[in-house]
Order: structure tokens, then sequence, then C-alpha cells
């Protein structure tokens, strides 16, 4: 299978799947879209009401502010994939567990495959999560961490910086850093989480 026919494939199996429960409350699947060749993935959290009504990301408030942060950097929707770790909607929007993101991870693992992007945006905390288990939003935000040969770059969720007003000057800026971090994604060192000794203080060697 090619890399377009697995994407098609992706979407079609998403909209059938019973791997987990999210699928009780799916009216349509969303599991996103956007140009076999993108450059960049944005990797949001689950879909919302009007993404379940339609099947499409991002397609309420918080993507007509995606489509904002976009046109800032002049990019349009259309030039990058935008998907989600969870295809089908939380009920009530409530936040998406550990085992439904696992159940969903092979279906972003294979867009991620088929896309091969140079950079993938995570939006919020559990898309986050999803590539950097220990990271914290508010020290890595705009930053790119190589993993495992790809470039993430963490950024707050566009929704979060609609309800909280101080975080939009910083989503913008971050989206600001973006068209730099493609053109040097190759050069860019792998990124080592730290582990438990490295935050250890470092032990006070005595004198006598
Ligand atoms: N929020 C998300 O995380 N994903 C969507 O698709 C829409 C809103
Ligand atoms: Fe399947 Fe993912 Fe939907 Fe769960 S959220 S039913 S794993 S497609």
């Amino acid at each position: 299978m090619n890399p377009e026919e697995e994407l098609k494939q992706v979407a079609a199996e998403v909209n059938v799947c019973t791997k987990c429960a999210l699928h009780y409350s799916r009216k349509n699947g969303v599991p996103g879209e956007g140009p076999i060749n993108a450059q960049i993935m944005f990797i949001g959290e689950g879909p919302g009401f009007h993404e379940n009504e339609q099947g499409r990301p991002f397609v309420g408030a918080a993507g007509r502010f995606l489509d904002e942060l976009l046109a800032g950097i002049q990019m349009k929707r259309e030039d990058v994939f935008i998907g989600n770790v969870v295809k089908c909607r939380p009920p009530s929007n409530r936040d998406p567990q550990t085992e439904e993101i696992s159940a969903c991870s092979s279906y972003l693992e294979r867009q991620i495959q088929a896309i091969n992007p140079k950079v993938i945006v995570t939006l919020g905390r559990y898309s986050m999560g999803y590539f950097l288990p220990n990271a914290k939003i508010s020290s890595i935000h705009g930053q790119a961490m190589k993993v495992i040969g790809r470039l993430i770059v963490a950024m707050y969720h566009p929704a979060a910086a609609l309800h909280q007003r101080s975080l939009r000057p910083i989503i913008e800026a971050d989206f600001a850093r973006l068209p730099d971090l493609i053109k040097q994604a190759g050069e860019m060192p792998e990124y080592q989480e730290k582990t438990s000794e490295d935050k250890q203080e470092p032990k006070q060697l005595s004198l006598f």
C-alpha cells in the first residue's frame, strides 16, 4: 500500500473502530486530514462536538483560532496535516483516558509513518504527553525536541489560549518560530529526557 492509500485506509478503519469505549459516542470518526506530503503535523487532543458532527478536525472555535495562527505564518490548513491523539469524541469533551490514547495510538503511528513529517506540533497536554511523557508544557513549549529522529514541538492548546488570554501571545510567538524550525529540522540533536539521577542535587563533597 502506498502512503496515500494507507492514510485512506486508516480513516476507513477509524470510522468502524471499536477498540475503545469512545466508539459508543461517535457520530463521525475524526481521523484527521491534510496532504500526504505535509511537512508539519498538528496533533490535538480529541474531537469535540462540531468535529464529531462533521468528521473533520478543529472545525469549532479552537479550529478558527488555529486557522488564524497558521495565517500568521503564511500557512493554510490545506498545507498541513491536522489530527488528534484520539479519533472519537470523548463524551461531554472530557479528557481522553490513558487506555483510550493507547488503544488509538496505532492509527496515529500509521499516519506519522505515511506522512513522514519534518515536525510534529503537539497541541495541549495529552498530545505532548504521548511523545514526551515527563515534560512540562510551561517549560518546553515552543522548543524543538528530537524524539526518535523526529522533531516534536509542544504548544499550548488553542482552546486554552482562547480561555486564558495571557497564553495568546505565547502561542503566537511559538507559531512564529515554526518556519525556522522546519528549516533546521535535519540538524537538531536528539533530546534526552532527564533521568531521576540528573534531577538530584549534586552531592556536596566532604572536605574532611
Ligand atoms: N480540540 C482538539 O483537541 N481537537 C479537535 O479536533 C478540536 C478541538
Ligand atoms: Fe477506535 Fe480510536 Fe475511536 Fe477508540 S478513539 S474507538 S481506538 S478510533
